[in-house]
């Protein structure tokens, strides 16, 4: 069976990463959560109070980029160096910053270039918002994921109240209109949707249609049935 590059780029709050890590688990690929890469960063920034008064030392980061080891354990979990930060990555505090740090240049240019070694040999899933743009512009299946915005944040609030949290759907829904705008907009690789993407609208899908959709995208690729 021919193994290929699939590039999932699109808004936040989405389901990617699920949608990617399912898709990965079912072909035998490998996944990769970009974003997980860029929090990691933001992790090393905090934790070396590049952060501090509201403001983040931009040349003391890329001073010190060569240090930062960003990688997975082969079960999915996100290492910088040594140490496992999957929890901390997903703080409120590296989502307040993770914007910031993703839209400098010299940080992209490292992910990027690890992102490409990961995916050298194919057979890979790789989601997050200039896959099919920067990563692999060559990849053979590339999908673009959309959502109404109130239904992404209905699915956030969802998340959040499940959990216990006090949130304002107002405030989750303002939440993911400024992030679209952010993603669009910044002038390093901002999101935008490959001319050879297809469309994935999964407003009103369940799960489970959204993987036969998938998989249909991967079998028109790869002509052979999985
Ligand atoms: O997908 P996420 O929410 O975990 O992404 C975290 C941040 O990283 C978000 O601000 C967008 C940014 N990002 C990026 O700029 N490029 C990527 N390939 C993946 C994520």
């Amino acid at each position: 069976m021919k193994r290929i590059t699939i590039a999932i780029d699109g808004f936040s709050s989405c389901g990617k990463s699920t949608m990617a890590k399912r898709l990965a688990k079912e072909l035998g690929y490998i996944y990769v959560d970009t974003g997980a890469m860029y929090r990691t960063v933001t992790v090393f920034a905090l934790r070396n109070q590049l952060i501090a008064d509201n403001q983040l030392d931009i040349n003391t980061l890329i001073a010190l980029l060569p240090q930062i080891e960003v990688g997975f354990t082969p079960d999915g979990g996100v290492l910088l160096g040594s140490e496992r930060v999957d929890e901390e990555i997903r703080s409120v505090e590296v989502s307040n910053w993770v914007s910031k740090i993703s839209s400098i240049k010299e940080v992209r240019q490292k992910m990027v270039d690890l992102q490409r070694a990961m995916g050298k040999d194919k057979g890979v899933v790789m989601d997050g918002r200039d896959i099919g743009t920067v990563v692999f512009p060559d990849a053979e299946l590339k999908v673009f994921v959309t959502a109404d915005a109130k239904v992404r944040a209905q699915r956030r609030y969802d998340e959040w109240t499940t959990k216990g949290m006090q949130v304002n759907f107002d405030e989750v829904l303002q939440n993911v209109i400024d992030r679209d705008y952010q993603d669009q907009n910044r002038t390093e690789s901002p999101l935008r949707q490959a001319t050879d993407a297809v469309v994935l609208d999964n407003s009103y899908m369940t799960r489970d249609e959204q993987q036969v959709w998938l998989m249909k995208q991967v079998e028109k690729v790869c002509c052979t049935p999985i």
